[in-house]
């Protein structure tokens, strides 16, 4: 099937994107990105949990001011619903971040950009009009990791994200099964030789002595002027450590089932790192979100933002710019109508949602 420059009938949910990115994506693009680590369990669970989560209706609750603005690092975003940082667009579309970037600017959404991402930060900036926030994966010469930083504050990224879980690739038996390798003409333009990429299992004790600590984590903190976001955090003794060293946010991720096969479901540790973390910080949360209720759930057990990976790729490859904004919009609209049926005005509202009234 060819990419699609209309939206037909039958696409108003973002299962029906996955569906069709499935027919129009290469096999090559669909092995890295529909799939998960090893036997896939944390991927797939990521999103049965939200099943086994039910919500109650308050329906007679005054919903006057409908409003999803939230406030984060003393920003106003216009919703709760993230880009999360997604490597590599170009396979799946020819203008990869630059489309992504320009559906956001419509729903006015804030993107998340991938340290491995095919178009330059600048590119992506000079398209961006919504915010942007930039994720990095540590690399083992500081000195890299420093002038990424640097141009991120440059081009006026508002957040530091450091994802902490995937110091390498997870084993990835979908993409070795299928040969899954990078087409000549795209790469991680803005690092020369990223280190995660590494897929050398001979000289894993070599790479090992490379990976970074909290030390690491600590020195970027004191060398950024960003308010640095911890990604991947799906523990309490983590969390708990990250209020420590004064982070400023965190994201509750398993990185969608992609490194360690086994961890628990994002939304089955949320509850507990919520606890942990208090509010003294924002908390982010991603993994299987792939409706309004599903955020509604993530919101109402201690999350403040969500963030979507998969389905921005589904929407990227189904139609481009295009798709990646109907994909939001679905979401954004769902989540609206979720909150008239729950009775809540605004995303404070859904936080109070008794635990107790989510039945298990
Ligand atoms: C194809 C693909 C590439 C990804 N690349 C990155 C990345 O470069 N950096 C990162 O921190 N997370 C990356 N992630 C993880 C996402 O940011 C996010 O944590 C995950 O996709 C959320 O789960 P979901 O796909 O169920 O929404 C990637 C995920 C996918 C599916």
């Amino acid at each position: 099937m060819e990419k699609l420059d209309f939206i037909p009938n039958d696409l108003v949910s973002l299962k029906d994107y996955e569906r069709y990115a499935k027919q129009i994506m290469d096999l090559n693009s669909l092995a890295y990105i529909n799939s998960g680590a090893a036997d896939e369990v944390t991927f797939r669970k990521n999103e049965e949990a939200f099943q086994e989560i039910y919500l109650e209706t308050n329906s007679l609750e005054e919903v006057k001011n409908l409003d999803i603005k939230i406030e984060l690092f003393k920003e106003i975003y216009d919703n709760p619903i993230f880009l999360a940082p997604v490597a590599y667009q170009k396979l799946v579309d020819i203008n990869g971040e630059i489309s992504t970037v320009q559906a956001s600017n419509v729903m006015n959404c804030c993107m998340c950009v991938s340290s491995f991402s095919s178009c330059s930060l600048e590119e992506i900036s000079k398209n961006a009009t919504s915010p942007l926030w930039f994720q990095l994966y540590i690399q083992p010469d500081m000195n890299i990791n420093l002038e990424l930083i640097k141009k991120a504050e440059k081009l006026g990224f508002k957040a530091l994200v450091i994802t902490i879980d995937a110091p390498i690739n997870g084993i990835r038996n979908v993409e070795q099964r299928y040969g899954f390798s990078l087409p000549k003409e795209i790469s991680a333009v803005n690092i020369k030789n990223p280190f995660q990429l590494l897929n050398d299992y001979e000289n894993i004790s070599d790479i090992a002595k490379k990976l970074p600590t909290w030390k690491e984590i600590e020195f970027i903190k004191n060398n950024s002027s960003l308010p640095v976001v911890l990604k991947g955090i799906n523990s309490v003794a983590y969390a708990k450590k990250a209020l420590e060293l004064g982070i400023d946010g965190i994201i509750v991720s398993n990185h969608g089932g992609r490194t360690l096969d086994s961890l628990a479901p994002s939304i089955k540790v949320l509850p507990k790192i919520a606890k942990e973390i208090n509010k003294k910080i924002p908390i982010i949360f991603d993994g299987g979100i792939k409706r309004g209720t599903d955020i509604i759930k993530a919101i109402a057990l201690g999350a403040d933002a969500v963030m979507i990976g998969r389905p921005i790729m589904y929407g990227l490859a189904t139609a481009g710019a295009l798709g990646v904004a109907h994909t939001l919009k679905i979401l954004k609209e769902e989540l609206q109508i979720s909150m008239i049926f729950t009775g809540c005005e605004n995303i404070e509202k859904i936080k109070e949602i008794k635990l107790s009234n989510l039945q298990y």
